[in-house]
């Protein structure tokens, strides 16, 4: 979502676009069910068909195809290997709800906490490090800010020497991010201290790590993987099912679209495509209502279908997953309730399990998604909803993950809130259960909680995770920052730039959000005390720590640069306008405030030169002419005369400007301020402080 910036202020012109930061989370409604029953009329079939036919005037793409070996997937994996890196730099897919500093602190803390609970139970093998998996990394900024918050965490904890060592993995399954990872600078100092690798890793096939920059391949792990996947199981194959009349049925997709599609896995189609379901019964029989000859030919049938066709889906055979499907048929018993299987992303945790030595194993996701069978009922009987921004996505049923590892004898830690839009949830396998033991359901519950014997040696886990997820979590924050502040920027109001501070101060000084505030703060700056002036300091130091360039419109850089300009700090700003124009190009506006910079600290020919300079980028910039005047021989004298300075006395001390006083960070202001030639209908009643100097100038 882009708009235009109303305002002209120096450094921002008219005419350059500003993104709008807070980009919507991914908007999640239940589908329309009456609009999906007239789209069933001439859809009878239940067999997949791969050409594209016509049916009352719509193209049928694909017809009643099971969901998670649907087209639309194609569709999906083609948008993110075209778009790349642009996915996110563009701001087409959604991602500062997962992309930020606070979520990202939230994180270490939880995997912070994890690791020691490890080690003090003595389950780390020292001579390994511990890898954490990012998987469906996307841009990487979440995962520098998490590598980030760890580091300092850990460092806090234990100095120079931690007892447990990790290494973090950025994975995806396609290959556009690898090269923008690979040389962006913030990753750099990650790499040469041997803490960051990259893989590349296709949660639907994939079973082995393999190391670029150390070129190794991880398995047989002495300690477990932890798994990071953030908007990633919304992204992969699932399975629809739903219980109506206490019968289970799993839904099969049509894809209707307008036109003959000649590209059928042509990622704009996502954008014009219709769907539509029918529902066939499955039938199921308990495991225990199983022999064991029965389910051990089951268990051999699985595994040549997975060695015959690695990209298959497992179904309603699959062991762990019958038994999951068939908890929910006899849960929800004649209760009407809709829900997704995602099973290729059970399968996928699967084959990372199979990466450490015992089957042990931490996940650690956050998604939209439903976390209790409670919100699976509310459902009703309704069609998966699709939502369409880019790609698409669907709800994660964390409650089926959750008992996929019970299944397994771990447990799951599930954010408690049902209305937040990001759902965040922990998944631990400690001890795995003996292959061959008998699947005990009946601990199974709605609200998918452990035994509390399982959780006991994760103390701190569960702490971190109660506070950093339950109390205030990524959610909360979410929510909170949304709230528009900046609505308030035109007042001048110590207060407001407090209330800024504190949400700063809450996100650990996102750059995001600081770009958000811009205006806000640099509006207000000349309202604020020292103290506060200080906090600011300090905070928007730690915001440059924390940013991580990845879209040009945002120019955080040149804001730094305007901000220490508005305290006066000439030098400091020189170093921020530079990395903009090192990040971002040499742009004419940027030249411009640096010429203004060098003109503020007397070097007059650098500010001749980068008026010049700016000028050839853009010679109808007013502004660099005539501050590029100003310093020419044949300038008006810039030395106000004793006759000025009476004058301007007068005016200050007269009563209605007592009451005008205007405080101002826009460069152009001040320089106006300075002039003698002050008589503009602005300056006539404003005066305008200059506060680090603590002068006043007309
Ligand atoms: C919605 S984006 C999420 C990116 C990032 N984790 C975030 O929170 O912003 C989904 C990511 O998963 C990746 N992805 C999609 N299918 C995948 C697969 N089969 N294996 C691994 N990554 C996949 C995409 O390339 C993309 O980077």
């Amino acid at each position: 979502m882009m708009k235009k910036s109303s305002v002209d202020k120096e450094g921002i012109e008219e005419d350059r676009i500003e993104v709008q930061l807070m980009e919507e989370h991914k908007e999640e409604t239940s589908s329309d069910c009456d609009s999906i029953v007239e789209g069933l009329i001439g859809c009878t079939t239940t067999t997949t068909t791969t050409s594209c036919t016509r049916k009352n005037n719509e193209h049928v793409l694909e017809q009643g195809a099971r969901f998670s070996e649907s087209v639309l997937w194609d569709m999906m994996r083609r948008f993110y290997a075209d778009q790349g890196v642009d996915a996110w730099s563009l701001g087409i897919v959604p991602h500062f709800i997962t992309c930020n500093a606070f979520i990202a602190r939230s994180y270490a803390k939880i995997l912070q906490s994890y690791l020691s609970d490890l080690h003090a139970k003595g389950a780390v093998d020292p001579s390994e490090p511990v890898y954490i998996v990012e998987l469906g990394v996307g841009s990487g900024k979440f995962s520098f800010l998490l590598l980030k918050a760890l580091v300092e965490r850990m460092e806090a904890m234990y100095g120079d020497d931690p007892p447990v060592r990790f290494k973090y993995v950025l994975t995806d399954f396609c290959e556009t991010p690898f090269a923008f990872w690979r040389k962006h600078p913030a990753l750099q100092r990650y790499l040469n201290a041997g803490l960051l690798d990259f893989a590349k890793f296709d949660a639907c096939q994939d079973d082995a790590i393999r190391l670029e920059m150390c070129g190794s391949v991880v398995r047989n792990m002495a300690n477990p993987p932890i798994v990071v996947a953030n908007y990633l199981f919304d992204t992969l194959p699932a399975d629809a099912y739903r219980v109506k009349d206490g019968v289970l049925s799993h839904g099969l997709l049509t894809v209707k679209t307008a036109t003959v599609e000649r590209d059928r896995t042509d990622p704009a189609i996502l954008n014009r495509f219709s769907p539509h379901w029918e529902w066939d019964p499955v039938s199921l029989a308990g495991r225990s209502e199983r022999s064991k000859d029965q389910q051990d030919e089951q268990a051999q049938q699985q595994q040549e279908q997975r060695q015959n066709n690695p990209e298959s889906t497992p179904d309603e055979t699959d062991s762990i997953c019958h038994e999951i499907l068939a908890w929910y048929a006899a849960h929800f018993g004649k209760t009407d309730a809709s829900f997704l299987l995602p099973t290729q992303s059970l399968r996928c945790l699967d084959r990372l399990r199979s990466l450490s030595r015992t089957g042990r194993l931490m996940v650690l996701s956050g998604d939209k998604g439903q976390s209790t069978t409670i919100s699976l009922r509310q459902n009703g009987l309704c069609d998966p909803h699709i939502a369409v921004h880019g790609s698409f996505s669907l709800m994660v049923n964390y409650h089926a993950i959750g008992l996929w590892f019970q299944a397994h004898g771990g447990f799951a830690l599930h954010c408690p809130l049902e209305d937040a839009s990001l759902k965040v949830s922990a998944f631990v396998i400690e001890t795995p259960s003996p292959v061959d033991s008998p699947l005990d359901t009946t601990s199974w519950n709605c609200f998918g909680e452990a035994a509390p014997a399982l959780t006991r040696p994760f103390a701190g886990l569960r702490l971190a995770f109660a506070e950093t997820v339950g109390d205030f979590g990524p959610d909360h924050f979410f929510q909170l920052q949304q709230r528009e502040l900046a609505d308030c920027a035109a007042s001048q109001d110590e207060s407001l730039v407090r209330a800024v501070v504190a949400l700063l101060q809450l996100s650990d000084w996102d750059a995001d959000l600081v770009f958000k505030y811009r205006e806000v703060l640099l509006n207000n700056l000349g309202v604020c005390n020292v103290r506060l002036l200080n906090d600011l300091r300090r905070g928007m130091e730690r915001a440059w720590e924390n940013y991580f360039f990845l879209e040009r419109e945002k120019d955080f850089a040149f804001e730094l640069g305007r901000f220490y300009y508005g305290l006066q700090e000439y030098q400091r700003a020189l170093v921020f306008y530079s990395k903009s124009s090192d990040l971002v190009g040499k742009h004419h506006v940027t030249e411009h405030n640096i010429g203004l910079c060098h003109a503020s600290l007397g070097n007059r020919q650098a500010a001749l030169d980068r008026f010049d300079s700016c000028l050839r980028l853009n010679p109808t910039y007013v502004k660099a002419s005539e501050q590029r005047a100003k310093l020419l021989p044949r300038s008006p004298c810039l030395t106000p005369t004793r006759r000025d300075l009476i004058e301007k006395e007068r005016i200050a001390k007269s009563p209605q400007n007592s009451r005008h006083v205007r405080i101002s960070f826009d460069p152009e202001v001040i320089e106006r301020a300075k002039t003698p030639q002050a008589s503009t209908p602005l300056s006539r009643c404003s005066t305008v402080r200059d506060i680090s100097r603590g002068e006043e100038l007309l």
